[in-house]
C-alpha cells in the first residue's frame, strides 16, 4: 500500500524527528553516563543516576519505540516495503535489537537509580555502583549506523523483493495488453 504524497511527507517527518531524537536522547544520557564513570562526588553521583533512570525511562524509550513503529509504517507504507530491500531489513533488525537490550538496561538503570536514592547506601556502595557507558557508547554507534544506512538507502533486492518486483511488471503487462485489444 502506497501512502498519499501529503501522508508521507507528515509521516517521514515524523519518522525522522522521532528517529534523530532518540540518538539526541541517548547523546545526554551518555554525558550522565560520563559524568558517574568520571566523579567521585556522592551528591554528584546521586544526581547523575537519577538523570539517567529519568532519561532512560521517560525519553529514550518511548522515541525507541516510536522510531521502530514508525519506520515499519514508513516502510508498509511506500514503495520500500519491510521486506524487499536489505537495507529496510536490516535497519528494521538493528532497531528491534536495539531497542530490546534498551528495555532490559532501563531495569538496571531503575535499579542503579533505587540504591542511589537510598540514604541508606554509603558513599563507598555508590561510587562502586558503576556505570553503562558500554551500552551506551555501542548503542549510539548502531543507531548512527542506521541513520546513515537510511540516509543512503543502498541497492540490494531481496529474493522476496525481486519475486514481487517481478509479479507487478506481468500484471502491469497484462493490464497494459488487456486494454490494448
Ligand atoms: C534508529 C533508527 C532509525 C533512524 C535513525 C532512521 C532514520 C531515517 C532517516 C533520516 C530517514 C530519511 C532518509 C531520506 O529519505 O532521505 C529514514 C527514512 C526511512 N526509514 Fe528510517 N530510521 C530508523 C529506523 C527505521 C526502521 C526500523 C525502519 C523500518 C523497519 C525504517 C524505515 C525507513 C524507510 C522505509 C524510510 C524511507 C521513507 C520514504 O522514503 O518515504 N527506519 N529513516
Amino acid at each position: 500500500m502506497n501512502m498519499p504524497p501529503r501522508i508521507r511527507k507528515l509521516a517521514l517527518a515524523a519518522h525522522v524527528g522521532i528517529s534523530v531524537g532518540w540518538i539526541g536522547a541517548v547523546a545526554a544520557y551518555m554525558a550522565l553516563d560520563v559524568a558517574v564513570a568520571t566523579n567521585q562526588d556522592p551528591q554528584a553521583l546521586r544526581g547523575a543516576y537519577a538523570g539517567m533512570e529519568l532519561i532512560a525511562r521517560n525519553v529514550i524509550v518511548p522515541l525507541a519505540l516510536g522510531s521502530l513503529i514508525s519506520g515499519v509504517l514508513m516502510a508498509w507504507g511506500t514503495k520500500w516495503g519491510l521486506f524487499r530491500h536489505y537495507w529496510v531489513v536490516i535497519s528494521l533488525l538493528l532497531t528491534t535489537i536495539a531497542t530490546a537490550v534498551l528495555l532490559v538496561e532501563t531495569q538496571t538503570i531503575s535499579n542503579f537509580a533505587d540504591v542511589a536514592a537510598n540514604p541508606a547506601t554509603g558513599d563507598d556502595d555508590l561510587r562502586a555502583l558503576g556505570n553503562t557507558l558500554a551500552h551506551s557508547v555501542g548503542g549510539m554507534l548502531v543507531l548512527v549506523f542506521i541513520l546513515v544506512l537510511n540516509m543512503y538507502k543502498p541497492k540490494g533486492m531481496t529474493r522476496y523483493g525481486w519475486r514481487k518486483e517481478h509479479e507487478q511488471r506481468r500484471m502491469r503487462q497484462s493490464e497494459r495488453a488487456m486494454t490494448l485489444s
